[in-house]
């Protein structure tokens, strides 16, 4: 069968290279893709993940026998109200209306409050001076969000009141939109996050979790970013932990997605916290993690067209994993989360395999030039943590480019050594 990925980033490289091991499929499409996609897919250059009638062309023209969306934006937009809905293409992908669960987060948290789902405690503006009396009665730390779609950037978690307030001013523009954010209690604890297929009110949870490096620099410092590293697994947060979050979170989710009306078929994307007062929700998503998509589909053995038809048909499954951990340090264009320089080289051919693309482009000899502010991911395996952890960055030092065009972290997966 032919398979098109819809998107452009390492977590598609991941979904691509994970469709071409499987031996039902014939063809793998990657619309638009990226220059880095080429080994394991047709690269669909020039349609734009958000052109969804230019993506029906391709679909229906080149026999494609299931759409997988990665990214949240065409998700939030409604691409597979569009491909199934006028076109009768078979999509893995929640439509509109269930991707609110990653769109807005007012909607979620109303959700989780009526369900009684672990979370935060929250509170929505839209004006700016109430915004600011609020903080000012809650104090700090606490938590900001844009309601809405940020790329992991619109989150302020502020330690005092001054970097509330700043965090306010930014994400409201001092008062002058009234795009409407949202305050939250500040949780303290380790963070995991939880895939999860689901159709309607069946859910299989990975057995295997991961855990991601939002911040954007070492020591969880810096302004959040869409994730510079992840591993898996997360040995010293427990099975015990995961299944909280199944019982606790994940199926009563599921059934009040389907008490509302909702029927969400997908992935869905669970940001839990390990708190004082057991598992609790920091967010959802509508999609595979990025980087825990790289680092996950690497590790999981099964077919991923059976995995997806098992959801479809409801049918219970068990994932297997391979053993050992593995590693994957994100380098990214100096300035990303903020402004940043595109088109320096970057060489990492002695270590192909072991990078998934998401911000590189080729320049007419076929050099790899960036064109994004996350690059690529470099992976590390090993029997454990600490074996992957050198692994991985024995192989970020064999990737060339010049001093000053790229960072990465240097502490992925320390909390777990
Ligand atoms: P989000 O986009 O909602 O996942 O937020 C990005 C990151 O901000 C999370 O991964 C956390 O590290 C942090 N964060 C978000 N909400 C909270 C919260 N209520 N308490 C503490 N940290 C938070
Ligand atoms: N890595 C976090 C995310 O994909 O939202």
């Amino acid at each position: 069968m032919n398979i098109a990925v819809i998107g452009s980033g390492g977590r598609e490289h991941a979904l691509v290279r994970k469709f071409a091991e499987s031996e039902q499929v014939d063809r793998i499409l990657a619309i638009p893709g990226n220059a880095g996609m080429g080994d394991a897919a047709e690269v669909i250059h020039g349609v734009s993940e958000m052109d969804f009638e230019a993506i029906s062309g391709v679909c229906l023209e080149q026999d494609v026998e299931w759409v997988f969306v990665g990214p949240e934006a065409p998700l939030c937009e409604g691409i597979v109200d569009y491909l199934e809905g006028e076109h009768g293409i078979k999509v893995f992908g929640p439509r509109k209306k269930e991707a609110q669960m990653e769109s807005s987060k007012a909607f979620t948290k109303a959700l989780m409050a009526k369900y009684d789902i672990p979370t935060a405690k929250f509170a929505k503006f839209t004006d700016y001076d109430e915004a600011c009396q609020y903080i000012r009665q809650t104090g700090a730390p606490i938590v900001l969000k844009k309601d809405g779609l940020s790329g992991g950037k619109g989150v302020v978690v502020a330690g005092d009141m001054d970097e509330a307030f700043a965090g306010l001013d930014e994400l409201m523009a001092g008062g002058a939109v009234g795009a409407p954010i949202v305050v939250e209690e500040y949780l303290e604890g380790e963070e995991f996050s939880l895939m999860v297929f689901v159709n309607g009110d069946y859910s299989h949870s990975f057995e295997m979790i991961a855990q991601d490096h939002k911040r954007a620099f070492d020591g969880d410092t810096g302004p959040n970013t869409g994730g510079m590293g992840a591993y898996a697994p997360v040995a010293h947060i427990g099975e015990v932990y995961r299944q909280e979050a199944v019982e606790k979170i994940v199926g009563p989710v599921t059934r009040a997605m389907v008490e509302e009306g909702l029927d969400y078929f997908g992935v869905l994307y669970l940001g839990a916290m390990v708190t004082e007062d057991g598992v609790k929700v920091i967010e959802f998503n509508a999609r595979f993690g990025d980087p825990e998509a790289q680092i996950l589909l690497s590790m999981m053995e099964d077919d991923l067209v059976d995995v997806i038809e098992n959801t479809r048909d409801k049918e219970p499954c068990s994932l297997t994993f391979k053993p050992g951990c593995m590693v994957g340090v994100m380098l990214s264009s100096e300035g990303y989360p903020k402004a940043y320089e595109k088109g320096k080289y970057v060489d990492f051919d002695d270590i192909t395999d072991h990078c998934y693309i998401s911000g590189l482009t080729q320049d007419i000899e076929g050099r790899f030039m960036t064109s994004g502010g996350r690059v690529l991911l470099v992976t590390g395996y090993g029997d454990d943590i600490a074996a992957a952890v050198e692994d991985a960055y024995a192989n970020v030092d064999k990737v060339r480019f010049d001093a000053d065009t790229l960072f990465y972290r240097r502490d992925i997966g320390s909390r777990a050594l």
